[in-house]
């Protein structure tokens, strides 16, 4: 069910994205989807609504000064209620707080009688649940693609274990995020970047973003620009450099790591 939920958002955002010319691949800050629970908490239930108010304002408040990623948790017994956001690694800080501000405002228009919610935008992602789920990987995931943008044939198979050597060099960082060029054999550039939410553990990590290029594969495979947003991982691909050279975020983070290739 979940998964249908979030890949109807995936296929409707590339019909609008293709019929709009919505700037899919540009790096602004757009929307990339978003899941609720079905509506299971009345007005009446202040004691659920003020937790989560207050874990909004920590989770905004908190998030710059912790490297791009924070998780709180606020309440008690029935009431109780978990969190965390994650920026993209390469994202600076008002960004990252622009982007913070921007997700909890939908979750509070869109999910406002949901005890969880997963609200993907392309610079961060929020997520939160009256159940814990703090470092329990979750597979759930939905890849975005233009469905006119095909990779050239030669580059599908050397595009794609590139992608894959950065999901097994990508765990291994400080920050569980790390960005990559390919130099095409035939001439030319990829551009790469993975990143896991840094409550999972560094092979969780390297197991969710291999189980989104296996799972993707017919999607993505073909593809020369394709984002995959999932609850605990995430992968870009694309043609063109389309992410910040600093971050003032993850200071100490180089961004042009190379993956080892296998
Ligand atoms: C963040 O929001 C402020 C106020 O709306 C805006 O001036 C600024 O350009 C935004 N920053 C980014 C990186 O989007
Ligand atoms: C979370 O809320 C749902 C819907 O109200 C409820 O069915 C579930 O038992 C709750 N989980 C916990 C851990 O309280
Ligand atoms: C999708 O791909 C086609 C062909 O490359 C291109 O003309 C179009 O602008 C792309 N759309 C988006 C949203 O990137
Ligand atoms: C890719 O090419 C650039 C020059 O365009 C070079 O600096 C870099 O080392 C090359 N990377 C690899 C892995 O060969
Ligand atoms: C980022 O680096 C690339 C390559 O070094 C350069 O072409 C581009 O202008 C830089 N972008 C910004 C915003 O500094």
């Amino acid at each position: 069910m979940k998964t249908l939920i979030i890949s109807f958002v995936a296929t409707l955002l590339l019909i609008i994205c293709s019929i709009l010319f919505f700037p899919c691949f540009g790096d602004t800050n757009v929307p990339r989807g978003l899941q609720c629970s079905e509506a299971d908490y009345s007005v009446n239930e202040d004691g659920f609504h003020t937790n989560l108010k207050t874990l909004m304002d920590s989770l905004a408040a908190n998030v710059v000064s912790h490297d791009g990623f924070y998780q709180t948790q606020v309440g008690e017994k029935a009431n109780k209620v978990y969190g965390l956001i994650l920026c993209r690694g390469d994202i600076a800080a008002d960004g990252c707080t622009n982007c913070t501000l921007d997700s909890i405002k939908v979750a509070s228009e869109d999910c406002s009688r949901s005890k969880e919610a997963w609200i993907w935008f392309r610079w961060c992602f929020l997520r939160y649940s009256n159940s814990s789920f703090f470092g329990v990987m979750e597979n759930t995931a939905a890849a975005i693609t233009n469905d006119t943008d095909f990779e050239d044939p030669s580059v599908v198979s050397e595009g794609f274990s590139f992608m894959s050597g950065l999901s097994a060099t990508a765990p291994d960082q400080i920050y569980m995020f790390q960005t990559a060029i390919l130099n095409v054999s035939q001439g030319g550039k990829r551009y790469g970047m993975a990143q896991c939410t840094r409550d999972i553990n560094r092979r969780d990590c390297e197991r969710c973003l291999n189980a989104q290029l296996v799972n993707f594969r017919m999607t993505i495979g073909n593809k020369r620009r394709w984002e995959i947003y999932g609850s605990n991982c995430f992968m870009w691909y694309n043609d063109y450099r389309f992410y910040s050279n600093v971050s003032t975020l993850l200071s100490g983070e180089s961004c042009d790591l190379l993956p080892n290739h296998h």
